[in-house]
């Protein structure tokens, strides 16, 4: 939503994006000012907003973190295990099928679904309309959409308060991550290994493709870095992912650097394990399909994601 953004790339993004005298981007501003400007409503989507530790500096942030990390810390065992039980059976599944395979929908979002259901608290439920949630992040979304969004949480928090939002902030935040990431990186195996079998591969341990491909930061000291070249308030896109980057680069800092690490690294890591551990069972040809990607800012949405899976 930043006109003027700098892209930086290799040790000087990681510098910056681990930096305390840079802070992240305020989203809630974002609504704030559209509000001013169309006297539109955003009350609950500015207080979600204001729950994400992904949007947030000192002392705000850490309570919202430790608050999102107290949940997952409390649901991640069961969240992994339904997780894996569930790969389990999709790969089952798997490997009785032949020709295109829709790892988008047959396999990334129902995952994720599992996935969120079991990292929301006992009482909330995931619904459909969460899935439109991220698109608040994005510069394009129609205000339609947005008024949505503020009506969908308004419904939300008549029903479960005000405290629901952090835990719902949670599963906002990994949604487009996980599910990007595992497709794409599920895909890449197959486009890495084309015509091989699916035990013949050699499986890395981290997502050979990215869930964010940079961090938004914003200069907030007179003469950060000690560079002449940064100013106070200068943006900054700071790519953790690049074609160019050795991989273990990519392995290490792919859920993020410093106090704003990804609070669901663990779980995103453990069901990639599973599924490639799962996957390695089987006997049967690898090779791409059908893929349609979409930037927006900060996602690179997978619209499309096939693999082709066969004999001989
Ligand atoms: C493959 C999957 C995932 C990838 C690649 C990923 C990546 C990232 C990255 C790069 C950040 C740092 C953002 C920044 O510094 O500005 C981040 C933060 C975060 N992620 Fe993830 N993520 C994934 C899955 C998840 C999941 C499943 C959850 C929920 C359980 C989650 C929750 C969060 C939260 C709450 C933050 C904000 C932490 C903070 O600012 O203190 N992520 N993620």
């Amino acid at each position: 939503m930043q006109a003027n953004i700098k892209e930086v790339k290799g040790q000087k993004a990681f510098r910056i994006a681990r930096s305390k005298e840079f802070e992240c981007y305020s989203m809630s501003d974002v609504y704030r000012k559209i509000s001013a400007e169309t006297n539109i409503d955003f009350t609950t989507v500015i207080e979600f907003l204001d729950c994400m530790p992904t949007f947030l500096n000192g002392q705000a942030h850490k309570e919202r973190r430790a608050q999102q990390a107290r949940t997952y810390a409390d649901r991640r065992r069961t969240a992994t295990h339904r997780c894996k039980a569930h790969i389990s059976s999709v790969v089952g599944d798997l490997k009785s099928h032949w020709g295109g395979y829709d790892v988008l929908n047959q396999l990334a979002r129902p995952l994720w679904l599992v996935m969120a259901e079991e990292l929301l608290p006992i009482g909330i439920s995931y619904k459909p309309e969460m899935d439109i949630l991220p698109d608040l992040f994005l510069a394009h979304t129609p205000l339609t959409r947005r008024k949505k969004c503020e009506a969908f949480l308004k419904e939300l928090t008549a029903y479960h308060g005000y405290d629901s939002l952090t835990d719902i902030a949670l599963v906002t935040l990994g949604a487009r991550p996980f599910v990007n990431a595992l497709s794409t990186s599920v895909y890449v195996l197959a486009k890495r290994n084309h015509g091989k079998t699916f035990a013949e591969i050699e499986y890395p341990s981290y997502l050979p493709m990215p869930g964010l491909s940079y961090l938004h930061r914003v200069a907030a000291s007179e003469d950060p870095l000690v560079d002449p070249t940064i100013q106070k308030g200068m943006h900054f896109k700071c790519v953790i992912h690049d074609d160019t980057y050795p991989e273990e680069v990519i392995a290490k800092n792919q859920f993020g650097v410093g106090a704003h690490v990804c609070i669901g690294r663990q779980i995103a890591l453990a069901a990639w394990r599973s599924l490639c551990s799962e996957l390695s069972e089987i006997d049967k040809r690898i090779a791409p399909g059908e893929i349609e990607i979409v930037s927006a800012a900060p996602f690179e949405n997978v619209v499309t994601c096939c693999i082709e899976v066969g004999s001989d």
